[in-house]
């Protein structure tokens, strides 16, 4: 028996990284689960792999920075499965420029890559997870199951990281956002979650080569890796392992928290 049996869940930026090692532990554990990345290819791979193992799983490459392509992703989700019942935001860059070199384009890019998508795909979900929830609460006086919401935040907006302003600004904005939907929508049981992930090894954190946007300088990954006491970085399959208890029964009665994800790092 797995731990996310019958229960269905999109997965934002699942085509690398955390969001992979997420979705391919949910479907491991039952769930059907949308493959959501703007990178087809990756996203494809990720589905391919779950229908190896024998799970459900649909490619959905919308860009949920546009309110949009949220509803047409979750409606995807639903006309395929059926229903929505966990959405993991997990999709997010980094766009680093000291703040006074920073310019809207850059800032822009952070909020609505790492705080817009989030804000879309939870707000698409409602009429699938709260309106589903009203009507079986008015009907039966109980939902069949709760329902769940993890948000990724990052410790750097715990600890605030020079370079990242609008990183920070936005996986903060994150922090909130939890709290606050954890409050709206706890009394339809949905419980609402963030994770703030420490150092992962992942493209976000990969060394920096030339103009890549992708990665970070050498001397910062060597600084952030001595920070941590568990003594190595993050895999990502320990952030999958944080956002399948938070989707699992397990946690029914945890809501409004972030989950540290750090390794014990030091200021996180
Ligand atoms: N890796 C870390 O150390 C770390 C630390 C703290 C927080 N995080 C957060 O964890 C999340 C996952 O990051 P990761 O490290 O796995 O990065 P990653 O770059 O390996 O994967 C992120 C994925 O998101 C996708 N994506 C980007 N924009 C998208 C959009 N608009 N819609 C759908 N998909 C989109 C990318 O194509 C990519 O496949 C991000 O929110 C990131 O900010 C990561």
């Amino acid at each position: 028996m797995g731990r996310l049996d019958d229960r269905v869940a999109i997965v934002t930026g699942a085509g690398r990284g955390i969001g992979r090692a997420t979705a391919l532990r949910f479907a491991e554990q039952g769930a059907a689960v949308v493959v959501n990345d703007v990178d087809a290819d990756p996203a494809a791979e990720a589905v391919e792999e779950i229908k190896k193992n024998g799970g459900q799983a649909l490619l959905s490459t919308h860009n949920t920075v546009e309110m949009a392509n949220a509803e047409a992703m979750v409606k995807a989700c639903v006309d395929e499965f059926g229903k929505v019942d966990i959405l993991i935001n997990n999709a997010g860059i980094t766009r680093d420029k000291t703040f006074h070199n920073m310019g809207d384009d850059i800032w822009d890019a952070g909020i609505k890559i790492n705080l817009y998508t989030a804000y879309h795909a939870a707000y698409a979900c409602m009429p699938y997870m709260r309106e589903v929830a009203k009507k079986e609460l008015a009907e039966k006086g109980e939902v069949s199951h709760h329902r769940k919401i993890n948000f990724t935040s990052s410790v750097a907006a715990l600890t605030g990281n020079p370079g990242q302003a609008n990183y920070t600004a936005a996986k903060g904005a994150i922090i909130a956002l939890t709290k606050t939907l954890a409050r709206e929508l706890g009394p339809f049981r949905i419980n609402v979650n963030a994770v703030a992930p420490g150092f992962v090894e992942t493209r976000l954190t990969q060394p920096k080569t030339g103009e890549s946007d992708f990665g970070i300088p050498d001397q910062l990954r060597n600084m952030a890796l001595m920070m941590i006491a568990i003594g190595r970085a993050g895999r990502p399959e320990d952030i999958a392992n944080v956002h399948l208890f938070l989707a699992s029964d397990d946690a029914d009665f945890v809501s409004g928290v972030t989950i540290p994800v750090t390794g014990g790092q030091l200021g996180g």
